[in-house]
Order: structure tokens, then C-alpha cells, then sequence
């Protein structure tokens, strides 16, 4: 089995959750490249719902390793709680999981940072998911940051939290209602952190590299969304990372070439949380009633999400930015009962046809979509366990999702379980998947 990437198509919670760790059993390792606790990734199988914020999604499986790479930033007291959770669910994490030593840590002051910040943009703000994303990604880019191997050093941390305070972080913090970390604390807080994460830390890069050495197959599971990258994404209101195909070889040590498939995850229509440029967003009872079909609610915050239309040209985009080989298209059974399911094809600025999405951020604000309207379908779609069960208008509605974005549909997810999934014939090769492997349920 090839390398393959899961990643967020959108503006994250696609469905990559379900989709990794329905694909999860047939691959040795599944590795988180980069986000952090800013991520909810939901699994549902067996009645039970779980809900991961660092932790892969492989993690349910027994003989699959779940690594943290270096590229992920790291709550440790958040970490421990969710290792906890699990555990007391019957999931044996200490045996699965390896976190790398070299992933920068999130500090109570970087959480309490970014609360103060979005508190002080107000209407402006990005409408983060507030667990110290941007200033933890801050720290570590102006190299005041913590690791995760520094949480066994005492010394270490000292340094760390002295540097920063030395470089007048303390008068920042002061004027921003932050009181400044005391250094003697913060070591204190480590060590115990330490004593509990310490025997599943390891140095994940030489791990990965024996992986490939070997010849083990890997599952890249990413967070956030296509659309919420550092660098590519609706800039400002995007996430501190690189949440595309891109992020890989960084945030795990691994040569680009180290990804041999690629899938994209996407809602077959849109959601959004927080802030930001949102083009194909339906206000009003259009938009209410997708959000209540689809339990539109954050997995992390519990915030209501944004909904809107499938953006075929910023899903096109998407393709295009991560090489995607095929696109998982997710929750599909909530479209079933629109007269109409509408997809943008196009954008108009300033009376200017676009297909492809704007480079400034500022012209989004402007962007005009332009739908085609496909018919919808009434029959419930859940209990479909072939694409060729489904309705001729919703084949139909699947057709012109993998025309328009220039990618075949790899995956159809029609429900949370692992179950509801169908994996049209002849795209790729990751055929139908057992319902679960012998042993694999905790
Ligand atoms: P992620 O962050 O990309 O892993 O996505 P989230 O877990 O934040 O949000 C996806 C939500 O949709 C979760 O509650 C999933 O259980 C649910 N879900 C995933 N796929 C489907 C689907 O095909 N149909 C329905 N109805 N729900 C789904
Ligand atoms: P998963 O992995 C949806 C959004 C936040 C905000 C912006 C910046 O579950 O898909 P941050 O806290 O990262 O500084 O917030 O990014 N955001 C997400 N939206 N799903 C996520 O993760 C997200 N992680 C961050 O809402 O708009
Ligand atoms: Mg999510």
C-alpha cells in the first residue's frame, strides 16, 4: 500500500476524522504533521463517539502506531487529559502512540495570549479556536519556543520562559492583562507533564525514517483545512500552519517524495468557523437548515459553523495545491431533501468572470458566486452501502463534483459510522474496507 495523505479540502471539519481511521487498518503508521488542539477530529463506529484533538485517528487500531510529528504544536496538559479519556474508554494510547520530542509546547500564557488578543480585535478578531495557536506559533518562529523534550530539563525552561520574558514579552503580556510567567512555575508545571507524556515520547523523525527504510506504510493525516494554510489559505483568518500536502516533509522529517497518494476531504457543501471570507455562505433558513441537518456545531469550541454551497472553484484550488489524486466527498446524506443542490462553478468580481480564486485576500469580500443547479433527491441515502444505490440525481450531483474540480471521487460518506461509506469501482486502489479488523475496537 502506498503512502497516502488525508487532507482537509475546506475550511476543516470535512469529515477527516472518519475517513482516516476507516482507511487506517491498512497501514502500519498514522502520523499527524501539523495543528494541534485546535483540531476535532470525530470517529464514530460501534455506538460510541469519540472526539480527538491531538491524538491521530488511527488510534483505534490495534497494531497501527499513531505518531505526533515535530510539526504539531503540543498542550501537554490538554494531551494528557484526552490520553486519559481514551484510556478510561478502553483505548490502550500508551502502547500506540509516540510524540516527538522536538514538537513545540503550548503554555497556559500562549492560551491566555490568544484569548487577550482576539478579546482586543473585537468585531476584527479571527474568531480562533483559543488554545494558543498563533502564539505558541509565534514563539517558536521568533525562537522563545518550548519543546517537548525542554519539559524534562528544568533548566531548559528557565531559559526558555527567561528569554522570553528578557526580550520585553513581560510589558506586552502586562499591557494585554497577562500576568508574565514566573520561570520557577512553568518548570514545575513541565515536570510533572513530563512524568506522565515521557515513555511515549521518542524521536518520531528517526522513527519515520525507519518506517520508510522498511518498507512500512503510512497514513498522513492532516488538520484544519486547505483553505485555513498559513501561506495559501484566506490570510488573515487562517491557522498558524501548513495545513496542505506541502506540510508534510516538515512537520514530520520526511522527503516530499515520502507521500505517494493524496486524498482530499470535503464536505459536498461547506461549513466555516470564525472569521473570514466566505463566498458561497447561505445566510438565513437555507443555511440553518443545513446546519441543524448536519449537526454544524464545533467538535472543539461546540461554536455553531458557517454554512454554504459546494465551492467547486475553491475546491479546484485545493486540487491543485496538494496534487490530490481523488477527493473523499463527506456527509452527503444531509443533502437528501433539497429541491435543489446548488454548486459554484465560477466567481464574478467586479462584473469580471473568475474560475479560479482571487491571490488577494481583500477581493473575496467581493466575489459573486455563480451557481449551476442540479436536482435534488428525496430518498434517504445512509443505509446506501454502493454508489450505485444511490439516486440517479444524486450520481448525478457526484459527476459534476469530480468534473468541475478536475478529480475523481475516490470515497462517498453517507453517515458518521465507519460503515457509511462507498468507494466507487476503478478509482484508486483502496477498495472496500472490512467493517472492523478482528481485535481492532477497543
Ligand atoms: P474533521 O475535523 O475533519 O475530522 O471533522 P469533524 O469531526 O470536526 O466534523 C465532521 C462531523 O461530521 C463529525 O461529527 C462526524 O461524525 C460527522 N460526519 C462525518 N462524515 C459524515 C457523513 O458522511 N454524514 C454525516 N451525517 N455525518 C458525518
Ligand atoms: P479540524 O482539524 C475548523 C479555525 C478557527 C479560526 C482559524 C484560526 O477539526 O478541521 P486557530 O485556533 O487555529 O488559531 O484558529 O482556524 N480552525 C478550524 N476550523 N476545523 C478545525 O480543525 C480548525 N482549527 C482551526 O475557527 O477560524
Ligand atoms: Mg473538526
Amino acid at each position: 500500500m502506498p503512502n497516502l495523505a488525508i487532507i482537509g479540502g475546506q475550511w476543516g471539519d470535512e469529515g477527516k476524522g472518519k475517513v482516516v481511521d476507516l482507511l487506517a487498518p491498512r497501514f502500519d503508521i498514522v502520523a499527524r504533521f501539523q495543528g494541534g488542539p485546535n483540531a476535532g477530529h470525530t470517529v464514530v463506529f460501534d455506538g460510541q463517539t469519540f472526539a480527538l484533538h491531538h491524538v491521530p485517528s488511527g488510534i483505534f487500531h490495534d497494531g497501527v502506531l499513531s505518531v505526533i510529528g515535530n510539526g504539531l504544536l503540543v498542550d501537554p496538559e490538554r494531551l494528557i487529559r484526552e490520553i486519559d479519556e481514551l484510556t478510561s474508554r478502553g483505548v490502550p494510547v500508551a502502547e500506540r502512540l509516540r510524540i516527538s520530542l522536538a514538537a513545540h509546547v503550548i503554555l497556559p500564557l500562549h492560551r491566555e495570549l490568544d484569548e487577550a488578543i482576539e478579546a482586543r480585535w473585537g468585531t476584527g478578531a479571527i474568531g480562533t479556536t483559543k488554545r494558543g495557536i498563533g502564539p505558541a506559533a509565534g514563539a517558536k518562529a521568533q525562537r522563545f519556543g518550548v519543546r517537548v523534550a525542554d519539559l524534562g530539563r528544568p533548566d531548559g525552561i528557565r531559559s526558555a520562559i527567561s528569554r522570553l520574558l528578557a526580550s520585553g514579552f513581560d510589558g506586552w503580556m502586562r499591557e494585554l492583562g497577562v500576568a508574565p510567567p514566573d520561570p520557577d512555575e512553568v518548570a514545575g508545571q513541565a515536570a510533572s507533564w513530563w512524568s506522565s507524556l515521557a515513555p511515549m515520547c521518542a524521536g518520531t523523525t528517526a522513527l519515520m525514517h525507519d518506517a520508510l527504510d522498511d518498507g512500512r506504510s503510512i497514513l498522513f493525516e492532516g488538520a484544519q483545512g486547505t483553505l485555513l494554510d498559513l501561506e495559501q489559505g484566506t490570510y488573515p483568518f487562517v491557522t498558524s500552519s501548513n495545513t496542505t500536502t506541502a506540510g508534510i516533509a516538515v512537520g514530520l522529517g520526511v522527503p516530499p517524495r515520502a507521500v505517494s497518494t493524496s486524498i482530499g476531504v470535503f464536505k459536498a457543501y461547506v461549513t466555516r468557523v470564525g472569521g473570514g471570507p466566505f463566498p458561497t455562505e447561505i445566510e438565513g433558513a437555507e443555511g440553518e437548515r443545513l446546519r441543524e441537518a448536519g449537526s454544524e456545531y464545533g467538535t472543539t469550541t461546540g461554536r455553531p459553523r458557517r454554512c454554504g454551497w459546494f465551492d467547486a472553484v475553491a475546491a479546484r484550488h485545493a486540487v491543485r495545491l496538494n496534487g490530490l489524486d481523488g477527493l473523499a466527498v463527506t456527509k452527503f446524506d444531509i443533502l437528501t431533501g433539497l429541491d435543489l443542490v446548488r454548486i459554484c462553478v465560477a466567481y464574478e468580481l467586479d462584473g469580471r468572470r473568475l474560475d479560479r480564486v482571487p491571490e488577494a485576500a481583500r477581493d473575496y469580500d467581493r466575489l459573486v458566486p455563480v451557481y449551476e443547479d442540479l436536482p435534488g433527491w428525496s430518498e434517504p441515502i445512509g443505509d446506501a452501502r454502493s454508489v450505485h444505490e444511490l439516486p440517479a440525481a444524486a450520481r448525478r450531483v457526484l459527476d459534476r463534483i469530480a468534473v468541475l474540480c478536475g478529480c475523481p471521487v475516490a470515497l462517498v460518506s453517507v453517515g458518521p459510522d465507519r460503515r457509511a461509506s462507498l468507494f466507487p469501482e476503478g478509482v484508486l486502489k483502496i477498495g472496500a474496507i472490512p467493517d472492523a479488523r478482528p481485535g481492532s475496537a477497543p
